[in-house]
């Protein structure tokens, strides 16, 4: 592109605009989803974006056009120390076509803890939701997930505070000094001196290819829960053909309630407490003791101490020595429901906080995903 205009120089072109301004918007919406548990396959399919994004601009890192590179990074401490009293001194000083040394140190920030956000949600896809292929990790890893979901949250809340960081810089920049920062990011021209940024056809295409890439991928995500991108480690569990007397007796007066919700020492005081359970006297001819036996071995042998699903795992964890006589007793159930307001109940086809079935679609075939949650309270 010829640059005709006087005094400016073509800084960034358009694909370094595009990356961008996509590392800022994937993130925002990522960070704005990331409050919305049945919507997490939205916040991975935008997170995915980030993170292919970051691993775009790494690579323009290298091969990119002038300015975009690296090498061109200003990050020597005097430099930085230089450009600040520069900055101070001088209002109408001149500004460097590329990276000036702030903004070198920023871009770098951002692209270390980007990718720590990326990958620890890569991560935490894999070992804590037990999707996509990274669910494999799951069994070996799932005693990780709270760490890591700790990484995640930190790393993301450092970058929202760099990024206002970033925002309040350029606007100094476009009101006080008035070198028209902010649209040298639209337009790619900067009020600067230096020789223009070009860029040959491979570059373009290895561009294209990751824009395309993240289009694709962004549909996949999105498309199902069938696809391997996606497709949870743990199937709906057909408690029937598991252990018929156990569906059928269990799921006499409520559907199932999965028995990876209790722990062992719950299902023990449920099955030995039957002639009051709940309010309602379950006899021999109900259930024999028989029957019994064969349901509490079921119960025991798939109680929450044996899964590796993040609930259970969570629910192990809240439960400590105690043994609560219902889930909706666990201190897990109590904080992942507390958001829930009242009037929720008052709902017909809601009605009781033990009719887990209303809001959580196929919770009777174990199903805890959050994307099967429903809102229609
Ligand atoms: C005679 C009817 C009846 C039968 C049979 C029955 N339940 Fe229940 N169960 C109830 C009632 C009533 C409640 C109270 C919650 C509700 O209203 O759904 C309850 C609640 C529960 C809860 C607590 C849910 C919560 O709030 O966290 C569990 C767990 C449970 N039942 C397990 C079982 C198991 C295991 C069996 C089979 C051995 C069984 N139930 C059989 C009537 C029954
Ligand atoms: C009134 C609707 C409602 C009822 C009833 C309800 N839940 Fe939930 N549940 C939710 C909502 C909403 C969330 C998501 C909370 C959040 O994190 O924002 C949730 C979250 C969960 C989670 C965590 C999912 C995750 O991976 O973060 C589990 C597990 C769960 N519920 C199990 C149960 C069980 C078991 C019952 C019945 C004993 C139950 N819920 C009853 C609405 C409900």
């Amino acid at each position: 592109m010829k640059n005709n205009k006087k005094n400016q120089v073509y800084v960034w072109p358009l694909c370094t605009r595009f990356v961008h301004w996509l590392i800022a918007l994937s993130f925002t919406f990522s960070f704005i989803l990331s409050f919305f548990e049945h919507r997490l396959n939205y916040h991975v399919a935008v997170g995915i974006i980030f993170g292919l994004m970051l691993l775009y601009r790494i690579i323009w890192g290298f091969i990119g056009p002038r300015y975009a590179t690296f090498n061109t990074f200003k990050l020597s401490l005097s430099e930085l120390k230089f450009y600040f009293v520069e900055k101070i001194k001088n209002r109408y000083r001149e500004i460097p076509a590329g990276h000036n040394p702030a903004s070198s140190w920023y871009t770098l920030i951002v692209l270390s803890v980007g990718s720590v956000i990326a990958i620890s949600g890569l991560l935490l896809y894999g070992i804590q939701e037990a999707k996509g292929y990274l669910s494999v990790l799951n069994d070996d890893y799932y005693m990780y997930s709270d760490t890591l979901l700790n990484i995640h949250i930190y790393a993301s809340y450092t970058l929202l505070a760099w990024a206002f960081i970033h925002i309040i810089g350029v606007l100094i920049e476009q009101f006080y000094h008035k070198t028209n920062m902010v649209f040298a990011m639209i337009t790619g021209y900067k009020k600067a001196k230096g020789e223009d940024a070009e860029l040959c056809t491979p570059k373009n295409i290895v561009s294209y290819i990751f824009l395309i890439l993240s289009v694709w991928v962004f549909y996949v995500i999105l498309d199902g829960t069938h696809n391997p991108f996606v497709k949870s480690k743990f199937t709906n569990i057909d408690y029937k053909s598991e252990n018929d007397i156990f569906y059928e007796k269990c799921g006499d007066c409520h559907k199932i309630y999965p028995p990876f919700l209790l722990t062992e020492k719950s299902w023990i005081r449920i099955m030995d407490g039957l002639d009051n359970h709940f309010g309602e006297k379950i006899t021999d001819q109900n259930i024999s003791k028989q029957e019994a036996i064969v349901i509490k071995n079921y119960l025991l042998k798939n109680a929450a101490e044996h899964s590796t699903r993040e609930a259970a795992v969570k629910i192990v964890a809240s439960v400590k020595d105690g043994r609560p006589i219902a889930i909706t007793k666990t201190l897990y159930w109590i904080e992942t429901h507390k958001n829930i307001p009242r009037s929720a109940y008052s709902d017909k086809k809601i009605k009781d906080k033990s009719n887990c079935f209303s809001c959580h679609k196929n919770i009777e075939k174990g199903n805890t995903e959050d994307i099967n949650i429903l809102y229609h309270y």
